[in-house]
């Protein structure tokens, strides 16, 4: 791509308009490199308008498909667009296969920001067919190729396009591409849990970056590699890298880069029992990705504050940050600058019901009677659920009431819940301010699924004799008198400090006589699922 191509012509007249604009052209690389937008533009302007006119289409196309770049960075798309079309244009129209397929991979990245992957796959691969012969081409698609993969979860196919883009950048003798290859192909070893390689191909990056003086490209090794470290427990390792990668990152000032390498510190404190110390790396990080809006990383980061405070014990903070991490990945589900999000939600919604289901029981453990209350209502009434049909959402959002549906029994006393015999009615009228309480302590807690309704009105009945609201008829949320319902029976058939527990044949003799508290549709599918229970067992 150097002068040293240029015709004898060009070389004998240095003023001559052919060598200027490749004087130009390199001119403006430089400007872009060392970040003078400005000037990169006004020099790439004026070597197309050169070019052109001299006839001299080749340094035309490359001026204008890099002008293309720089605008598309500007978020100037509608001219990155035109300008990238002129350059693909005129690679065609001079029949220059590798020029057209450069051209071509650009387009499929602009397209592959705006979210058309499939759009962008398929100009991929007419590059790679257009200049797949040139490995340096080769290299850069085969690497936008794993990329895509991998943002739709396909490791392997992403494994497949790095190791090719690894081979062209080594048959073009590529050593920052190379040291880019090694990296992606850290990070898709690292998703699919395979260590030992992340671990080789990391090093790999690493030496290769520090010897080609790539410093961000090594400080992402450090950072992504420590991350490694972290799930193989060499917490001594991963603080060290990230703390390496954390000092590159503040000399070059990538703000996202530091908030990543603070959420890697605040893991490795946690994990190591340093809580307060965790705690704070996990803020800081919070608050830099919120100043670089940078979604992902926020989400992430929520994510292990909230596992931090579970941990602590601290289950409504748990909850608070597990909703905010849930709000913001979904919310980035249709975007498409990130990895995976269907499995990120995924196992997000499973550290939900550990912590709520870590709540649960401890509420359970100051009332020895109910142990496994929770639980089993949230069995039974999942069980429910199917038989009417439910969808998976609205069984989550039952089985995540159920385990929550009595936390504000914590608030009631001791010997009141325990109470052998039957409760004054002072007693009663403490007892019955639980669902209320339960919505208190919820209160600053953002759910995803629908559970409030549940808390607030599983005693709610359908002939309007409930609490606590005395809400009638169809007025009660279908959960919570699923929820009533199969808690009520749970009731009945334990052993409580008052009574012992009853057969299953005698709780529904009893729950016959009160069938005017449930829905029809409810009280029927409770005792089909109690059927199929029995039938199965
Ligand atoms: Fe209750
Ligand atoms: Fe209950």
């Amino acid at each position: 791509m150097s002068g040293e191509r240029s015709p004898p012509a060009a070389r004998r007249d240095p003023e001559s308009p052919v060598r200027r604009a490749a004087v130009l052209l390199e001119e403006a690389k430089g400007h872009e490199r060392d970040g003078r937008v400005g000037e990169a533009i006004g020099a790439y302007r004026e070597a197309a308008e050169l070019a052109n006119a001299a006839g001299e289409h080749r340094t035309e196309a490359e001026a204008l498909r890099r002008l293309a770049v720089v605008y598309h960075h500007r978020n100037e798309g509608p001219a990155a667009q035109e300008l990238i079309e002129r350059s693909l244009e005129i690679a065609r129209v001079m029949r220059d296969e590798v020029l057209a397929g450069e051209a071509l991979n650009v387009l499929a990245g602009f397209a592959f920001e705006s979210g058309a992957i499939d759009d962008a796959r398929a100009r991929y691969l007419e590059a790679l067919e257009l200049s797949g012969s040139d490995p340096a081409v080769r290299g850069r698609i085969e690497q936008n190729l794993g990329i895509l993969a991998n943002i739709q979860g396909n490791h392997e196919g992403a494994l497949s396009h790095y190791r090719r883009s690894l081979e062209a950048f080594e048959r073009s003798g590529d050593e920052k591409g190379r040291a880019i290859a090694y990296h992606n192909l850290g990070m898709v070893s690292a998703d699919r849990a395979l260590w030992e390689d992340a671990d080789g191909y990391f090093q790999r990056s690493f030496d290769l970056a520090t010897a080609v003086g790539d410093v961000h490209l090594t400080g992402l090794c450090l950072l992504n590699h420590s991350e490694v470290h972290v799930a193989r427990q060499r917490y001594d390792e991963a603080r060290t890298n990230a703390e390496t990668a954390l000092r590159i990152f503040d000399k070059l000032g990538t703000r996202l880069d530091k908030a990543d390498a603070y959420k890697v510190l605040g893991v490795v404190y946690r994990e190591t029992g340093r809580p307060a110390l965790a705690e704070s790396r996990l803020q800081t990080a919070i608050e830099l990705a919120v100043s670089t809006g940078s979604v992902l990383s926020e989400a992430e980061t929520s994510r292990e504050l909230a596992r931090l405070y579970q941990g602590m014990g601290r289950n409504q903070e748990a909850l608070r940050f597990l909703g905010v991490a849930h709000r913001l990945f979904t919310h980035l589900d249709a975007r498409v600058d990130l990895v995976d999000v269907a499995s990120k939600v995924h196992r997000l919604e499973d550290t939900y019901f550990a912590v709520v289901r870590e709540w649960g029981q401890s509420i359970e453990s100051s009332d020895s009677y109910t142990f496994g209350h929770c639980e089993r209502v949230a069995q039974y009434a999942v069980g429910v659920g199917s038989t009417m049909g439910l969808d998976e959402g609205q069984l989550t959002t039952l089985r995540m009431g159920a385990y929550l549906h009595d936390l504000g029994k914590v608030r009631v006393p001791h010997e009141i819940l325990n109470k052998p015999g039957p409760l004054s009615a002072e007693e009663f009228e403490i007892i019955k301010q639980h669902p209320m309480w339960g919505i208190e302590l919820l209160g600053t807690v953002e759910f995803p699924w629908d559970i409030k309704p549940i808390i607030q009105w599983h005693h709610e009945r359908y002939d309007g004799n409930g609490y606590p609201d005395r809400l009638r008829g169809e007025e009660i949320p279908l959960g919570a008198q699923i929820i009533c319902i199969v808690d009520v029976y749970d009731a009945l058939t334990t052993t409580r400090s008052y009574r012992g527990a009853l057969s299953q044949a005698e709780a529904v003799d009893r729950m016959l006589e009160s069938r005017h508290w449930w829905r029809p549709e409810v009280y029927d599918a409770f005792m089909g699922s109690l059927l199929q229970r029995s039938e199965a067992a």
